[in-house]
């Protein structure tokens, strides 16, 4: 069973951007495409860059730094230069808040 720890509300995440924040002390950014959320590690498996600041695009996060690029719905590299993957964590929501299992 997945433990789930409360992260925002749903209202927090603008439509078709991100946000990053502290969720039970790691960073994460949180994503909304198209009305669903999807959340993963905040900063980049290439350098030291937080993807929060980055840009968007469909299901893709385009990080600031190179300009490598992440799936958002399961952390899976999809540009050069970044070759591994970042963490994804499952998400729920309830009564408009949502929740991660971070375990
Ligand atoms: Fe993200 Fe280099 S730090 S692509």
């Amino acid at each position: 069973d997945f433990q789930w720890t409360e992260a925002a509300a749903v209202d927090e995440v603008p439509a078709d951007d991100v946000v990053g924040m502290q969720v039970g002390g790691r960073e994460i950014a949180l994503y909304n495409v198209d009305g669903r959320i999807y959340a993963t590690d905040n900063v980049c498996t290439h350098g030291h860059a937080r993807l929060c600041e980055g840009f968007l695009e469909g299901h893709e996060i385009e990080c600031p730094l190179h300009q490598g690029k992440f799936d958002v719905r399961n952390g899976k590299p999809t540009c050069a230069p970044v070759t591994e993957a970042i963490r994804s964590y499952p998400v729920r929501i309830d009564a408009g808040r949502v929740f991660l299992s971070l375990e």
